[in-house]
This record gives C-alpha cells, sequence and structure tokens, in this order.
C-alpha cells in the first residue's frame, strides 16, 4: 500500500545550527537534535525537516553545499546523521532533509574544477559561465541581480563571468547539462537508502534559466521588501524563476522516489504565484507538496486570508494534491513578532535595532490566534522551530554578530535574517537558556528569553507549548488535517469555518463575537471574555 503520511502531516522544521548544541562549541549539532527528539514526539509533530547539515563553508547557512554526501564536521558524522534518522523512525517520526540543487558552493569539488580546467571545458558547463560584454567583456554578460544584492555574475581570473543568483560563494548549475542530472539522481538514492522520507528542494523554482539568459532589469535582490524569491510577478515568469523545464526534473525525480517504500517525499521550496502556478509543481507525477508562501505572506486581515485559503484549497485540489500551510520559516521574521506591527506596516525581512520595534504582547495573541487557524486547515502544516514555544524574532541583534549574506551583499541596506536563526531556549535557568552544555552560542540570545524556556512552560496551562499540544492532539483525533472546510456566517471583523465537527473562529476585529447558542469551546487561543464571547485577535475551535 502507498503510504499517504505526508498529505496531513504536521512538520517541524529544525534549522540545525540553533536546535541544539551537544558538545558546547556553541553551534547547534545532529546529536544535539537527536537528543531533543522525545520533546518533539511530546508536542506531537509527525516530521522533521533539517534545513541542510552538509560539509559548506556556512556563507549562507549551509545553504551553500560542499559535500551533498556528507556532513559538516561542525554538526557530526555521516553515523550521527544514521543515529538521528533510526532514532526519529523509533519514535514515529518521519525526517524530511534539505537538498540544494540550484546552486553548489563555490567549494564543492566540481566548481574548483571548473574554475582550474578554464573555458570551454567540460568541468564548466556543469556551471553557468559566458563571456562578459563590452571592450575585454568587463561587463557581466547580462543585466541580472542577485537574490542577495548586486549583481548575478562573478568574474574569475580569466575573464569568463558566472552566474550566481545568490551569493557569490554559490554558483548556479546548468541543469541543461546531463551529469548535473545524474550526480542528483545519485544523491537522492543516497539519502533515500540512509532511509530519509524526503527531501526539501531548496529554490526549486529557479533551477532551469531561459535559454539564452535575456535580460531581466527588474532587482530580485528585494530581501527588504515583501518577499525573498520575489514572489514572481502575476505574468509570464521572468527568465530566472519557474520555466517550464523545470517540471521534467521533477518528474525524473518522483520516478526514482516511487521506486522506494514508505511514502517519500518531494517538497518544493518555490517562490511562485498564483497559487494554480504554483500547484503545477505538484501534479501526480512531481513533487508531492510546495509551500504555501501566499499564506504566510498574507496580512492579518480576514479577507485577504479567506481569498488566500480558497485559492490555495482550489488549485491544489485541481491536482489532487494537499494544501499546505507555513506561518515562519528560516527565512521570514518569525509570525510572533511579524504580527506585532500594524497590518499595513508587515514585513516580512530583517529588523535591526534601529528600526521601529514591534508590539511584543500583540505580536504573540495574534500569532497564537493565527496557528490555530493553521493547524484547522486541511492538508499539511509546517512549524519553525520555537515556535511553539511563542518565540519572536531578535528584532536588537548589534549588527556585529550578523551573518546573514544579504546584509554585506544589499551594502548593508538589507537587515539580513538573522534575526529568526537565534538558537532556542529550552531551560530558564541554564547556561545558553539549555541550548547546549555552555553559554555559548553563535548567535546572542536576548536575555527575555527565559521566560520562553521549554522548562517555564511544560504543563503551564495556556502556555504557548500547551496550546500547540492540545491543539496537534486535537488536530488528530477530530481529523482536521484530512477534512473540508465551509465557511460560516460571521461578521466582517472575523472568519469561521467547520471542519468536521469542528467550528472554526477567528475575530480580527475589536468588537468580540459570539459562538452559536450552545456551542462548547475545544480550544481557545486566549480566555474568551466574561459572557463567552471571542475577544479581538482570538481564534476559538468549538463544538456544536
Ligand atoms: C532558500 C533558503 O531557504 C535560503 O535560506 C537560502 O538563502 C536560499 N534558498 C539560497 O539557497
Amino acid at each position: 500500500m502507498v503510504e499517504r503520511w505526508w498529505r496531513d502531516a504536521v512538520i517541524y522544521q529544525v534549522y540545525p545550527r540553533s536546535f541544539a548544541d551537544s558538545d558546547g562549541d556553541g553551534m547547534g549539532d545532529l546529536p544535539g537534535i537527536t537528543g531533543r527528539l522525545p520533546r518533539l514526539k511530546e508536542l506531537g509533530v509527525d516530521a522533521v525537516w533539517l534545513s541542510p547539515f552538509y560539509p559548506s563553508p556556512q556563507k549562507d547557512g549551509g545553504y551553500d553545499v560542499a559535500d551533498y554526501r556528507g556532513v559538516d564536521e561542525r554538526f557530526g558524522d555521516l553515523g550521527d546523521a544514521d543515529k538521528l534518522i533510526g532514532e526519529a523512525h523509533d519514535l514515529g517520526l518521519k525526517v524530511i532533509v534539505d537538498l540544494v540543487p540550484n546552486h553548489t558552493s563555490s567549494e564543492h569539488e566540481w566548481f574548483r574544477a571548473a574554475l582550474a580546467a578554464g573555458p570551454g571545458s567540460p568541468e564548466r558547463d556543469r556551471y553557468i559561465f559566458r563571456e562578459g560584454r563590452g571592450p575585454d567583456g568587463a561587463l557581466p554578460p547580462n543585466s541580472w541581480t542577485s537574490m542577495f544584492g548586486g549583481s548575478a555574475w562573478q568574474r574569475v581570473p580569466d575573464g569568463q563571468w558566472y552566474l550566481h543568483l545568490f551569493d557569490v560563494s554559490q554558483p548556479d548549475l546548468d541543469w541543461g547539462n546531463r551529469s548535473v542530472r545524474d550526480e542528483f539522481l545519485d544523491i537522492l538514492r543516497f539519502w533515500l537508502d540512509r532511509g530519509v522520507d524526503g527531501f526539501r528542494v531548496d529554490v526549486a523554482h529557479g533551477l532551469v534559466k531561459e535559454e539564452d539568459l535575456p535580460e531581466w532589469d527588474v532587482p530580485l535582490a528585494i530581501l527588504g521588501g515583501l518577499s525573498l524569491g520575489g514572489l514572481a510577478p502575476v505574468g509570464p515568469p521572468p527568465p530566472m524563476w519557474d520555466q517550464e523545464g523545470v517540471h521534467e526534473i521533477y518528474r525524473e525525480w518522483r520516478r526514482v522516489l516511487d521506486e522506494y517504500e514508505g511514502g517519500r517525499i518531494l517538497v518544493a521550496e518555490a517562490w511562485v504565484q498564483p497559487a494554480e502556478r504554483l500547484a503545477r509543481y505538484v501534479r501526480p507525477d512531481e513533487m508531492h507538496q510546495a509551500f504555501n508562501f501566499m499564506y504566510l505572506s498574507a496580512p492579518w486581515r480576514p479577507a485577504d486570508l479567506r481569498a488566500v485559503i480558497n485559492e490555495s484549497l482550489a488549485a491544489n485540489d485541481e491536482v489532487g494534491a494537499p494544501t499546505t500551510w507555513v506561518l515562519s520559516n528560516h527565512d521570514v521574521i518569525r509570525h510572533a513578532t511579524r504580527l506585532g506591527y500594524p497590518v499595513e506596516r508587515t514585513r516580512l525581512h530583517g529588523i535591526g535595532p534601529d528600526d521601529p520595534q514591534p508590539d511584543v504582547g500583540l505580536g504573540l495573541r495574534r500569532a497564537r490566534a493565527a496557528t490555530l487557524q493553521m493547524l484547522a486547515l486541511p492538508g499539511s502544516a509546517y512549524l519553525y522551530q520555537g515556535e511553539e514555544l511563542g518565540l519572536p524574532e531578535h528584532t536588537t541583534m548589534p549588527h556585529e554578530y550578523r551573518r546573514d549574506p544579504a546584509r554585506p551583499r544589499s551594502g548593508h541596506t538589507v537587515v539580513g535574517r538573522d534575526g529568526c536563526r537565534v538558537p532556542i531556549p529550552w531551560e530558564a535557568d541554564a547556561p545558553s537558556y539549555g541550548f547546549g552544555p555552555s553559554d555559548r552560542s553563535w548567535l546572542p540570545q536576548p536575555a527575555v528569553w527565559a521566560e520562553y524556556a521549554l522548562d517555564r512552560q511544560q504543563g503551564v496551562p495556556g502556555s504557548t507549548w500547551e496550546l500547540y499540544r492540545a491543539a496537534l492532539a486535537s488536530r488528530r483525533s477530530h481529523g482536521l488535517g484530512s477534512g473540508t472546510i465551509a465557511w460560516q456566517q460571521a461578521p466582517d471583523h472575523a472568519l469561521a469555518f467547520r471542519n468536521g465537527d469542528v467550528l472554526v473562529l477567528t475575530n480580527f476585529g475589536a468588537a468580540p463575537v459570539d459562538l452559536p447558542a450552545g456551542a462548547t469551546v475545544l480550544l481557545a487561543s486566549e480566555p474568551l471574555d466574561a459572557d463567552g464571547r471571542v475577544p479581538t485577535d482570538v481564534t476559538v475551535w468549538a463544538l456544536g
């Protein structure tokens, strides 16, 4: 029987650098993760997705892979990876690993060989090398910009230029080259043979570039703006994103995954819109899931959220795929902070000490309401480490600690993504709040994080941890992940839907909202008011 565990799974993202440090060097590692897996089981998730842990110079937090078949010594070794996968499986948790096929690290042996072999060589053909324009080829081959700012081209000593849509240390591969394709088929098998349950595919919409690399003057570097991949504008996609040719690659990968038992999956990180365009990545013979960044980017307004939910469900239904939901990840401002700004000032990237600061209480209140709405929606949901603690972004981190390459590449105009990547707190009174056995932590943890530590929340009624646990348990027992929704009458400032026997109501406005007569509350993101009504910025799950 084909296992379809992923269709309603709750998948928890671990950012290995910042989850748990076993050896006290201030950097999280695989044994640290393995040691904390029982807590994730207790939380009630179905699967863990690990951001990259492969050998890497770590110029972009490991999304610059130097060897796809190993483990960076900062994080452990292959034996540690096997142990993690084995223990997760013993606990009934699936394991998804990150795959970064758009680019390698410039320290990958292929790129070193490409530089050494020179123009016109087969080694160079694995990447996108071109001659420059202008006298002596001193100008980049075209006007494309890097997602992190500046030109997307870098010149090498012999005069040619190579394309890097991200950092200069992340040269783009040429997916027109058969040896690139074969190598990745082999990498898939390497990890599938080790027992992983799937792959989160980085920049899945970027692998194929339009023939001849036509000009594109719209800057891609909009990390400071609304979206990372620049949700491609509605209309014909730009020449580096969402090209037709990517789909054939995923069909080939899918055939490999289908040779394996147990329901192995591919998850697209594709900043593509509208929903119908994204749904093309999850057609029956392609990937299984795609992150729903439209939901993550939607403003905290009932009409916007209702529209995104409807569009997402409709587009995925059309291709028979489950919809996914996500509110936070390692690239965007944590939702407990994002929602602490006035709706019209919401931004997705980078807050520094000089920026207007969020209303922390409002942010958490809305985040809890948003999460409760998300977890009641049918399909699969993604959680990002720390959100189950109500963890905010570190919004006042001094700039000297920041590591995101987007900051220097943007000429320091972009704050960067470090604020959501700070090591998480486990024990209020331990060094590094229990992140590791020492007081070291690769990014500084704010002092207020003691309040958010897991041990301050376990068993505490109303804590965010207990709210997540209760929500995940009820989601499972009421079959919400595999249900369907029916919108219910509600005031304009509220949203209400039924999923099976559960009524889900979120109040976005100032006036309290009544529950239907006779309804009994199953779960609420905050207490109801004295008259049993749903107050502002609260989601309730009710029966009856
Ligand atoms: C998306 C990843 O999530 C992000 O962290 C990374 O910087 C880019 N892809 C480039 O790999």
